[in-house]
């Protein structure tokens, strides 16, 4: 058991008095098909060692007590009392509601929790925070809900408590991810395929800009309703359903002036993402990696020029690995306006394309980027 395990079970037994069950929810990354996972794309994420430790007691009464090490805040309630707040006991209170929508009878229980997840870094902290205590409290409580049902779950409860209308990537790759393997979801569907991943020589590493600009919630879901509105206008003038009928990214140009200008760019830029992430796909089967990053430096084009989420924090990142010879891909990963550009970069260069990066984003905004070497690992599980 690693020191935060530790640090959350003893502070659990302080605070309580009895003994906990532990629960680990990672943090995903994902490697390409970045925004389509709400347009019936694929998107090819994974669960990382970092993430958020749980430990949860059932407390044999109507009340529930939550409490965050890392935010050093508690909350306390009776079950019938759900209902929305703000900040991370939305993410929480979320889930419990959604159990009650199930005509679930949750049980009191007792939950302290805390990681080494970064917030607002796009690593998805939210979805830790979710499948974490969805799982807990299904196993917990004998619920009998299955992974898929409860990554499902979580998404309702960020749709319906803080108010963001994702798609299924984060709460999937949360629960389903598995051991140095890629999922490649089907959003559609919402099946997946694994891909075991050999990127011998090369290194995956996360850059954090540290920079988190607020407008990410409310730009996510305006971009969610461009993009409703943009398939709408496909579906009406062709036999389109779905942005995954539009074989060939090209025939998009032919509905050009049928929509707004903003519309137009966001479904340019999601045909032409699910057209990469196929390819890409294929590609990381075949193992080519130098041709699967070039697809991530044209994905981050598009989210920067087309679907407009990017900023010049992370634009400036992903310059700067492009100017280096031993960055294979990079692009901003996650919603955007701000966190982390993932990188694949050859072993040998890992350390000098840091140090040049950081120090010319130091000089650039005075700010002190952070990097993490991640692990692939496995979804959300109980810790024996
Ligand atoms: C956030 C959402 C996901 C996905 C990404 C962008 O992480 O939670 O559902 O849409 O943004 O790819």
């Amino acid at each position: 058991m690693n020191a935060t395990a530790v640090k959350v079970k003893d502070c659990f037994k302080e605070k309580f008095n009895k003994e906990p069950h532990l629960y680990y929810s990672p943090g995903r990354i994902n490697l390409i098909g970045e925004h389509v996972d709400y347009n019936d794309g694929f998107v090819m994420p994974a669960a990382i060692d970092k993430g958020i430790y749980f430990a949860i007691a059932l407390n044999n009464t109507e009340q529930v007590n939550f409490y965050s090490i890392d935010f050093n805040e508690s909350i306390s309630l009776s079950l019938s009392e759900v209902k929305k707040m703000d900040t991370w006991k939305n993410y929480v209170l979320g889930v419990l509601y959604e159990f009650q929508q199930l005509n679930i009878p949750l049980k009191g229980f007792d939950c302290l929790f805390g990681g080494d997840i970064p917030i607002g870094a796009g690593i998805s902290s939210s979805a830790a925070l979710e499948g974490g205590i969805a799982f807990g409290l299904n196993e917990l409580c004998g619920f009998g809900l299955n992974k898929k049902e409860i990554a499902l779950l979580c998404q309702r409860a960020e749709h319906n408590f803080p108010d963001v209308k994702c798609g299924i990537m984060d709460q999937y790759a949360n629960m389903l991810g598995e051991k140095n393997s890629f999922i490649l979801l089907d959003c559609m569907n919402i099946t997946h395929e694994t891909i075991r991943v050999n990127i011998d020589g090369y290194e995956i590493v996360l850059i954090n800009s540290k920079v988190h600009h607020s407008l990410a919630s409310s730009e996510y879901n305006k971009r969610r309703k461009e993009c409703e509105e943009g398939l709408n206008i496909l579906k009406n003038h062709s036999n389109v359903q779905s942005f995954r009928d539009v074989k060939n990214p090209e025939i998009i140009i032919g509905f050009e002036n049928k929509m707004s200008t903003e519309v137009f760019k966001r479904c340019q830029y999601v045909v032409e993402e699910i057209d990469r992430t196929k390819k890409a796909a294929k590609l990381l089967k075949e193992n080519n990696i130098e041709a699967f990053g070039k697809l991530m430096f044209q994905t981050h084009e598009g989210l920067k020029n087309l679907y407009q989420v990017s900023c010049k924090e992370l634009d400036f990142l992903v310059d700067c690995a492009a100017d280096n010879k031993d960055v294979v891909g990079s692009r901003l990963m996650g919603g955007g306006f701000g966190g982390c550009t993932i990188n694949i970069v050859k072993e040998k260069g890992v350390s000098q394309f840091l140090s040049e990066t950081l120090t010319a984003y130091k000089k650039q905004f005075n700010i002190d980027a952070e990097v993490y070497e991640v692990n692939v690992i496995d979804g959300t599980g109980k810790i024996q």
